[in-house]
Formats: C-alpha cells, sequence, structure tokens
C-alpha cells in the first residue's frame, strides 16, 4: 500500500452516498459528515469521517491540514460537451441576439456547418492543445471528468482526428475525458451520397475502427429535422449495439422524437430535452434512460430549460451537463448553469448536485466516481464555506478553492 493521505478537517462533507438513483430527492438524504476527513491510498478513498478519529485511526498518514472553514463535494461530472473543435462561433450568437434562429443560422451556412469547416481545417495539435485549454478551465469550476464528443469532423478521416485528439488531451490534463463518437450530429453538405448511405458508412467503416483503436465505448447521433429522423438513425444504432456501444441521444432539442428513439434503444442517456411533453417524460421516467439537462445550451440559445422538476416527480433520473460547444453552449462552467437550472426549474440541492455528481457518473456508465466512498476515486472539490448551502446560493460565483483529482492535489 502507498503511502496513506488524511485531508479535513472539513466543515462539512457530502459524500454523496446513499441516494437513489430515480426521482425526487429532499436536502434531508444528503449524507453529511461534520469537521470530517478523507483518507486516501492509491489515489483513492480509504474512508471518510470524523477529522480527528481518523488522525487518531492512521496516525502514519501524511495529514493535509486545512485552516478555515471548508466544505468539500465530490467532483463533478459533465456527462455532455463538445469541447474539442476548431474555431469560434461568435458571430452565430450575435446573429442569434440580433433575431435569427439557431435553425436559420444553419440553414444560411453557419451552424454546426461552420464549425465543421473549421475543424477540419484545423491539425490535430491544435485541436489538442484547444481541449486541454477548456478541460482545465472547467477544472478550475471544480469538473474532474468530462465526457467529450467528436461530431464536428462528418467523415471517416475528421472522426477518427477528433478522437485522437481527445485521447491525446486525455493525456494532458488532470481531469479524464470521456470520449464518445457524434459522426451522426448532421448530415455532410458534402456528402455525395444520401444519408442512409453516409449512416451505412459510418456503421460499415466508422464503428469498427473505434472498436480496434479503442477511440470511443459511446455513439450520439442528433436526432432532429436538421439532423437525423428516428428511420433513418434506427440501423445505425441496431449496429452500434451489435458491436457493444453505449448509445446516447441528442434528443427533444427542438422537436419530439428523440427520447422515444433513446429508451427503444436502451440508451444510456437521452440529452436536451427542451422540447419534450408529457408523453415523453413519462417514457422516460419509465425506463433506464437517464434524463439529462443541458441548462448551458438552454442560456446560450436564450429559450425555455428542460422539465426537469417534472422528469423528477415522474421518478426518472436526471443528470445535469453543460454541453460546452461553439455554438449553441459557449459558455461551459457546469456548476453555474446547474444552480440557474435549479432556480428556474425549483430543484433542490441535493438534485442540483446529484445531478452533477452520482447521477452524471450513471449517465457515462461510471461507477467508481461521483461520490465520495470507500474504493471511489479520489476526486473532490473543496469551497471556502461553513455552510454547503452558499455553493447553490452564489449560483456559480463561489469557486472551488481546492480540486482533487485521484488524490493528487490539482488546483488550488
Ligand atoms: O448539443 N444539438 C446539436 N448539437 C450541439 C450543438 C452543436 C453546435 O451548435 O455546434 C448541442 O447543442
Ligand atoms: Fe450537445
Amino acid at each position: 500500500m502507498d503511502a496513506l493521505q488524511l485531508i479535513g478537517p472539513f466543515k462539512q462533507l457530502l459524500t454523496m452516498e446513499a441516494l437513489p438513483l430515480k426521482g425526487a430527492l429532499s436536502d434531508s438524504r444528503l449524507w453529511i459528515i461534520e469537521d470530517a476527513g478523507i483518507l486516501i491510498s492509491d489515489g483513492k478513498v480509504l474512508a471518510t469521517g470524523n477529522y480527528d478519529t481518523l488522525k487518531k485511526e492512521y496516525a502514519s498518514a501524511k495529514c493535509h491540514e486545512l485552516t478555515g472553514a471548508h466544505v468539500c463535494l465530490p467532483g463533478f461530472i459533465d456527462a455532455h460537451t463538445h469541447i474539442c473543435f476548431g474555431g469560434s462561433r461568435a458571430n452565430d450568437y450575435a446573429l442569434r441576439n440580433s433575431g435569427k434562429t439557431y435553425l436559420e443560422i444553419a440553414k444560411a451556412g453557419g451552424g454546426i456547418w461552420d464549425t465543421v469547416t473549421q475543424t477540419r481545417k484545423a491539425d490535430k495539435e491544435t485541436l489538442i492543445k484547444k481541449t486541454v485549454k477548456l478541460a482545465n478551465r472547467n477544472l478550475k469550476t471544480g469538473t474532474t471528468t468530462l465526457e467529450v464528443k467528436s461530431g464536428y469532423g462528418l467523415s471517416i478521416v475528421e472522426e477518427i482526428k477528433i478522437l485522437e485528439a481527445i485521447q491525446e488531451a486525455n493525456k494532458e490534463v488532470p481531469s479524464d475525458l470521456i470520449p464518445t463518437c457524434l459522426a451522426a450530429h448532421m448530415f455532410p453538405k458534402d456528402y455525395t451520397g444520401t444519408k442512409t448511405e453516409y449512416l451505412q458508412e459510418l456503421a460499415q467503416r466508422l464503428l469498427p475502427k473505434l472498436k480496434a483503436k479503442n477511440l470511443a465505448n459511446r455513439i450520439d447521433a442528433f436526432i432532429e429535422e436538421s439532423a437525423f429522423s428516428p428511420e433513418e438513425i434506427a440501423p445505425y444504432f441496431e449496429t452500434a449495439k451489435q458491436l457493444g456501444f453505449d448509445i446516447t441521444v441528442h434528443a427533444d432539442q427542438f422537436s419530439t422524437g428523440g427520447s422515444k428513439v433513446a429508451v427503444d434503444f436502451g440508451a444510456i442517456s437521452a440529452d436536451h430535452l427542451e422540447a419534450s411533453t408529457d408523453t415523453e417524460i413519462e417514457l422516460l421516467s419509465k425506463s433506464n434512460t437517464i434524463a439529462t439537462a443541458l441548462p448551458g445550451a438552454s442560456l446560450g440559445l436564450g429559450c425555455n430549460f428542460a422539465p426537469a422538476r417534472k422528469l423528477l416527480d415522474a421518478g426518472a433520473t436526471l443528470a445535469i451537463a453543460s454541453d460546452h460547444n461553439p455554438g449553441s453552449a459557449p459558455m461551459g462552467d457546469l456548476l453555474t448553469q446547474a444552480a440557474i437550472l435549479g432556480a428556474f426549474e425549483k430543484l433542490s440541492n441535493a438534485e442540483v448536485l446529484a445531478g452533477i455528481t452520482v447521477r452524471a457518473a450513471a449517465a457515462l456508465g461510471l461507477k467508481d466516481r461521483g461520490k465520495i466512498s470507500q474504493g471511489h476515486q479520489a476526486d473532490f472539490s473543496l469551497f471556502h464555506t461553513d455552510n454547503y448551502q452558499e455553493i447553490l446560493y452564489n449560483q456559480g460565483n463561489l469557486k472551488p478553492c481546492m480540486v482533487w483529482k485521484n488524490g493528487n492535489l490539482v488546483y488550488n
């Protein structure tokens, strides 16, 4: 066993243990240890409990003794981002705010296709640097695990370039980057065949390569009028499932249809859901597909939030992710966005914090993080306060003063 480390004391340690995965949560469900410490061995949590008791029990542990009041939370998990891209879409944002819609801008040659053009022009090194920069920016706001999608390449070669850039960036950052292939983000404007042929090509030529090169275990698609219909995507998802990929869906962003596909294919998550109605809420709540709200896309597009309150009340699992991307969600900063979603959708502290920790871990199928619990990764953030409620109350403006990843202090 390597050297033990003891960190504390924390005025409050929120372990996020013993919470149900599904449904509404009151704050009384939060597991809070007062005057707490975390004992770490080999990058993992060995024990949590009263700091002084742990110190006596593990006298050989190297102590990182804190002064002042701190609240400790698990590292945040951002289960949906697109932070590997070239260029900027600041002009799209300006156009939207002067009255053009997201779909109008896309039809006029802006939108996702604009980022595809700029990402194709960027070499792998440039994409790695950009991804590292954005992952590290998110680390400072407490995010220690980020899902990162491809989807701005839209050809076999370019999608692989992006996924390789994500793989390389992952080696250069303290956080863990979980790759997802989003080659079905839209129908590439320069593809000479039909939509069906494009998806067939992805299924036959790209998916086996992803497995062979170990570039991604997750497949995503954008189900929308401007991208792919449920009927078009079905054979692609069928092949992805046969090959053992997890499925996730960009669902119900502007119109419905996507969450039904997600549930039908047993997707791990259905993300967006701004347009979901009671029918989709019912479908999701009766399934094991996690409903992921993306408040950053609502803020970036100036539109309504996903019906988070209704989803929770219906018994769904709600995760909250940033959708950090150059177009619809340029902000990043999951904590701020989750706090704002909580204010608009009337979510408890427990529901918001679970949505960016333990329930977000489930949306990525990760069993080793999201809570501060024996055997889990020692990923956590400290905030300078004596009351955990201050964190969401400050709506993201109370930033972590320290971030730990795998038992290492990676930001302070
Ligand atoms: O999740 N909805 C589709 N895809 C992204 C937007 C990507 C972009 O605009 O570049 C999203 O919002
Ligand atoms: Fe997205």
